[in-house]
């Protein structure tokens, strides 16, 4: 557990802790739950779980509402249930981070409730009220779907509330000093309790300004820096990650020197990995990866393919989100916000070559890689349900009742087992990949273990190696004296590469999965013909 810069090369997983394991059998998932359930994430490999809120909360937004900011939802158990969790994954080696709601609470909070009903209550400023509903018109809307506009009226309190989500998550005032000082005795609280860092929600919309679109202001650094501070003077080793869903360029000032966060999700790059399946074609990647700025030595991209909120195209042309819609989303229903409401598999044709190619690009590409929980195991949707929910069903443990996830009666599950074909448990679920040598699962796992084993991947500098074949992205990953060739073949069509090796190192590739060797010509080329959809990740110098 010494190592401070343990994210650099760890693998994280995204925990949904309502739909993984029900241990009481009221048809929630729960923390005792996932307890019992961290010896199946270590087998997998997972060094750090990120746990969506844990919160009391209405759950209007599936808890990014907060209520409390010092509890735990009663379905999901108590603080010593927490505790316990904590411990277990500590015991085997396993680090675990929770979400950091800052920018609003629910309207239920007491805080709220208080400001809303008392002009002279001393929660008033813990919000932004107006009278009018014509302030910072630059910011834009996030939830377009739902909202119209950033401000709503509140009858109690005679004034319109800001919100950057829903009306039901009114932001809180960050000019407020006690709001600051506030959320670092939340901060203080949980990493009292143990745990090892946050996934900071939500960070660009802290502050208000006239005349900006309120994201990424001078004065939101500023105080998340000053949060970087507090969690270094008294909890060093604690990290902090980021969810600014922007440009690089924007994400970079997140990191700064090396002193605000160590961690940023890279949201642009995930929608460019499916442009690039679909394509056939590296460009979209090179472009992106062309603006992405260097980060600080300390610092870590983080990178995803999925998670528990619509694949979003926030990140792209209009053009691109357009085709986007058009390839992956055929169907209305399928579209939320300016994003896709669909998981890995079935966005991949639940084709296992694409799935695991584009795992190849997660586990390879600058970043630790991040994985959604089920997708794994190539789980589908349910786009019959509403908003996100049908990204976030039961976890398929078996092909049994409820698939093994709670002994409840089916109908008190928090939402049903998606049972459409072919993603029903009877076809997906985790203990028939486990069994299985040649699953989804245990190809996942084989992997997880190749990318902690070459720190390189973690670690190294990127560079683009030219191929001779657009439909093969092909790079560098370079750390010291170590080097690492990697070859992703983006098409359905067998491809032959031809790459030149500069002279001066190791003259032999060795394909780290099957231990094949490679050796460039007296002319130093490296010739390789891909099968569709191959990927290939060869170490330079015996394997
Ligand atoms: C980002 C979270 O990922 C999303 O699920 C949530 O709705 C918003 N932030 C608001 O907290």
């Amino acid at each position: 557990m010494k190592d401070p810069l343990w994210y650099k090369n760890a693998i994280f997983y995204e925990v949904y802790v309502r739909a993984f394991f029900d241990s009481n059998g009221d048809g929630h998932g729960d923390l005792r739950g996932l307890a019992q359930k961290l010896d199946y994430l270590q087998a997998l490999g997972i060094d750090c779980l990120w746990l969506l809120p844990i919160y009391p909360s209405p759950l209007k937004d599936d808890g990014y509402d907060i209520a409390d900011y010092y509890s735990v939802l009663e379905t999901y158990g108590s603080l010593e249930d927490l505790k316990f969790l904590i411990e277990e994954a500590h015991a085997r080696d396993m680090r675990l981070i929770t979400d950091l709601v800052l920018n609003h609470t629910s309207d239920q909070h007491p805080w709220f409730q208080a400001a809303r009903s008392d002009r002279a209550s001393p929660y008033r400023d813990y919000y932004v009220w107006s009278d009018t509903d014509q302030k910072y018109q630059e910011a834009r809307i996030i939830f377009i779907d739902t909202e119209k506009s950033n401000w709503t009226w509140d009858a109690h309190a005679g004034q319109f509330y800001w919100h950057r989500f829903y009306a039901s998550q009114p932001d809180l005032n960050f000019d407020t000093p006690a709001v600051q000082e506030e959320m670092l005795n939340v901060v203080r609280f949980w990493l009292d309790m143990g745990i090892d860092g946050f996934r900071a929600d939500a960070v660009p919309y802290l502050f208000e300004r006239t005349g900006t679109n309120c994201e990424n202001l001078p004065e939101t650094h500023a105080y998340l820096k000053r949060l970087r501070q507090f969690i270094d003077a008294h909890y060093p080793g604690r990290i902090l990650l980021c969810e600014a869903n922007q440009w690089p360029v924007d994400v970079r000032p997140y990191f700064g020197d090396g002193d605000e966060f160590q961690m940023g999700f890279h949201f642009p790059v995930m929608p460019r990995i499916y442009m690039a399946l679909k394509k056939e074609s590296k460009e979209d990647l090179v472009w992106i990866l062309d603006r992405t700025p260097p980060i600080p030595d300390s610092c870590q991209w983080a990178i995803f393919l999925r998670n528990h909120d619509e694949l979003t195209l926030e990140m792209v042309t209009e053009e691109e989100r357009q085709w986007m819609w058009r390839q992956y989303a055929p169907q209305d229903r399928m579209r939320l916000n300016l994003g896709i409401r669909r998981r890995l598999a079935p966005l991949l044709d639940n084709d296992r070559r694409k799935i695991e190619l584009a795992n190849s690009l997660l586990f390879t590409l600058p970043g630790s890689a991040i994985i959604y929980y089920g997708d794994e195991i190539g789980m589908g949707d349910n786009i019959e349900l509403p908003d996100r929910n049908g990204v976030r069903t039961p976890m398929q443990w078996d092909s049994g009742a409820n698939a093994g996830f709670s002994s409840a009666p089916p109908q008190r599950l928090y939402t049903p087992v998606n049972s459409i074909a072919p993603f029903g448990p009877q076809q997906v679920n985790v203990a028939d990949q486990r069994h299985d040598p040649g699953s989804l699962w245990n190809t996942l796992r084989r992997m997880i273990a190749l990318r902690k084993a070459n720190l390189v991947l973690g670690w190294g500098d990127f560079a683009w190696a030219e191929s001779h074949s657009p439909a093969v992205a092909a790079y560098w990953r370079t750390y010291q004296r170590e080097q690492m060739l990697i070859l992703n073949n983006l098409s359905h069509q067998a491809q032959s590469v031809t790459l030149n090796i500069a002279a001066d190192a190791a003259r032999v590739f060795t394909d780290v999965f099957s231990g094949d060797a490679w050796h460039p010509s007296e002319d130093n080329e490296l010739q390789i013909a891909m099968q569709p959809y191959q990927f290939l990740w060869l170490k330079r110098g015996e394997g």
